[in-house]
This record gives structure tokens, C-alpha cells and sequence, in this order.
């Protein structure tokens, strides 16, 4: 089997020839647990606020540029009925983590939706009180999102300013949401300045021994008006990120991630795995369907609202920007067709082997 060593020259793989076998053997593992179903998630970004200040994101407290807004109760209940309407199974909600979401309006629609449309509910709407979590997991919600974003404590710590008094441990929080009976799913950015091979083969074992659910992973794509993206792309700013030596820094480009979509199926069969929209970003002609053909089984269309969307700018030039949920709903049908896949039918839920 694939251990730590083994994932790292992986990683480390340049010869294409030899990364078209890892695809092909993560794409065969995928058909073999998971089947020839491609689950559809439609995605809803239902708020830009947040009160954290990750390095990396564009809809971070302090990024005076971002704008803002929060989705109504009865605009989130009209996209969950376009999302039955197309045939997705899920709908996620996702947002920034937003102290004006407050949880008892949460839960309200978490039942209306429930009774509404009956799809499966999942939720990515940050580090939040487990008596919050438990009451949206009671009004219905199935499954949370939240990904790690590096196993790496020092470069967690360094991205990631804890609140005041708050709680620094976001794999605690997976295994809570774990507890609390949600299908946790986590994840990483792949790129970020001071990611190591090593640290991104940990990032990879760590998903295998949390047992998630669900895995997303995506480039790091860097924003102008953020601290690291600053640094990224013009050298400034007050935080100082660590610079590896030559060969060791991962880059955050489509082919890292489908070398990690690709382990993370071998390494977590059973897993659902979505081709990402980061990934899209940075391959409009074939990223998202390369992805599937590596390990991903699920793909998430965008169902915000025209009039929101750019303003949910968590990196630049988001490959969603652009295609409403109509049409990016019919174009799927035909492109997964062609790779001899399929929509798959009901909730999608992961499925133990
Ligand atoms: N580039 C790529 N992914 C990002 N995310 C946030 N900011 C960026 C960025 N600049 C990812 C994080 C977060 C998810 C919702 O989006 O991994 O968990």
C-alpha cells in the first residue's frame, strides 16, 4: 500500500508518463468504490461576512475592499428549489463564518428547506459552538464542511489568526462535527508559501486517519487584497511569509492537484472527492473534468444568485463567475456522458466499504 514515503515521490513525480499511471490507477480505484456516479452539490455562498482573518482569503474581516452581503431566508429557500429542479441531490450553504447568521434563523431553514425540496443539506459555515452545531444537525443538516487547510501546525498558526479567546484546534472541531453525527468533510489548499512536499504527503495521511467523508481539495490561488496574496504577487506586506528552499515550496498549479485528488483515492476509497472549482479557475478548458478522471466523483455547481456572486470573492476570477446554474446544469449532463459517467441519482451520501 501507499505509505508516507511513497506518497512524497509521488508528489515529487514530474515524468508524465509515469503520473498518466497514477491517474489511471486512482481512476480505476474510484470506479471500483465508488462507482460511475457523478454526485451534483449545488453550491450557495449564502453570506461574504466573516470575523476571522485568514492570510489567504478574500472575504477575510479585514479586506476593507470585500463586499459584503448575507442571502434572505426566502432567497436561500428559492435556490434550494432550483437545485431540486436541475436534479442535484445536495445543496451546500456555504459562508464566511458570520456571527450575523445567527443559529436559530439557520435552523428555521434548515427545516423549511427540508420539508421543501427534501435534499441532503450540507453546511460549510466555519468554526461554530457545538450547541449551534447540534441544533442545525437536528433541524436536519446532514453533512459539514471544513477543511484544515494545512497539517502543519507552525503554518496553520501563521494563516489563521485565532479570535480572541477562541478555539486554535480545527481538527478537534472535525472530530466534534464527527461526533455530533454531521458526515465531516475537511481539506487543503495545495501551494501555499511554506507548504513543503512532506507537509502536503502529511496533509494526505491525516485525511486517511480523520476518516472523512468528504475531501476537497484545490490550488491556493492568490488575492490581491489579502496579506499572503500581496506577498505572492508583489513581495509586500507586514506579514513575512516562509520561503522554502529551491525544489521543496509545492506550487499551486492544476497538475499538484490532481496528484492529490489521486492519492487521497487511493489512500481513502470510499471517500467522495469533488473536482473543485479552484481547479476550474485555473483550467477553464479541462480542469474540472481531468479532475474526475483522477479520483474526483463530485463536481459542485454554483447556484448563487447573479447579483452576489462576484462579491463571494474568495480568490479572483472564479471559474464560476460566469456560467448560471441553468446552463452549467445542462452542459454537465453531456460532458459526463462523454467520459462514460453519469449523474448520480438521491443523496449521494458516502457509502462505506
Ligand atoms: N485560493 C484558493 N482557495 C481558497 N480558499 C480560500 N481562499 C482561497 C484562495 N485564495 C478555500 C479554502 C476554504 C475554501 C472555502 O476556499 O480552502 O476552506
Amino acid at each position: 500500500m501507499l505509505d508516507r514515503d511513497a506518497v512524497i515521490a509521488w508528489l515529487r513525480e514530474s515524468d508524465q508518463s509515469r503520473l498518466f499511471e497514477l491517474f489511471a490507477w486512482a481512476d480505476r480505484v474510484r470506479h471500483e468504490s465508488v462507482g460511475d456516479a457523478i454526485h451534483l452539490r449545488g453550491l450557495l455562498e449564502v453570506s461574504s461576512f466573516c470575523v476571522r482573518q485568514c492570510a489567504y482569503c478574500g472575504i477575510n474581516a479585514t479586506n476593507r475592499t470585500a463586499r459584503r452581503f448575507r442571502m434572505d431566508r426566502d432567497e436561500i429557500l428559492a435556490a434550494a428549489r432550483e437545485a431540486k429542479g436541475y436534479g442535484y441531490g445536495t445543496i451546500v450553504m456555504q459562508g464566511g463564518e458570520d456571527y450575523g447568521i445567527k443559529a436559530e434563523w439557520m435552523a428555521d431553514i434548515i427545516r423549511a428547506m427540508k420539508q421543501d425540496v427534501g435534499l441532503a443539506i450540507t453546511l460549510s459555515l466555519g468554526e461554530r459552538r457545538p450547541d449551534e452545531l447540534k441544533l442545525w444537525k437536528e433541524a436536519g443538516a446532514d453533512r459539514y464542511l471544513l477543511r484544515f487547510e494545512t497539517s502543519d501546525p507552525a503554518l496553520y498558526r501563521l494563516i489563521h489568526p485565532a479570535l480572541p479567546g477562541g478555539f486554535e484546534d480545527r481538527i478537534q472541531q472535525i472530530r466534534m462535527l464527527q461526533e455530533i453525527g454531521y458526515e465531516a468533510g475537511s481539506g487543503v489548499m495545495v501551494g501555499i508559501p511554506g507548504q513543503s512536499w512532506d507537509s502536503l504527503a502529511d496533509d494526505i495521511m491525516l485525511f486517511s486517519t480523520l476518516d472523512l467523508d468528504m475531501i476537497g481539495v484545490g490550488p491556493y490561488i492568490p488575492h490581491p487584497d489579502t496579506p499572503m496574496g500581496a506577498w505572492m504577487l508583489e513581495g509586500r506586506g507586514e506579514v513575512a511569509f516562509p520561503k522554502l528552499p529551491e525544489g521543496e515550496q509545492v506550487p499551486g498549479n492544476a497538475e499538484t492537484a490532481f496528484k492529490v485528488i489521486a492519492l487521497t483515492r487511493l489512500l481513502c476509497p470510499d471517500s467522495n472527492i469533488p473536482s473543485t472549482t479552484a481547479i476550474a479557475t485555473l483550467n477553464r478548458e479541462g480542469g474540472r473534468r481531468q479532475g474526475l478522471m483522477c479520483g474526483a466523483n463530485v463536481v459542485m455547481p454554483n447556484l448563487t444568485p447573479a447579483k452576489y456572486r462576484e462579491c463571494y470573492e474568495i480568490y479572483p476570477n472564479k471559474a464560476t463567475l460566469v456560467e448560471t446554474a441553468g446552463v452549467c446544469a445542462r452542459n454537465l449532463k453531456d460532458s459526463f456522458e462523454q467520459m462514460g459517467r453519469f449523474i448520480g441519482s438521491g443523496a449521494g451520501g458516502r457509502v462505506r466499504h
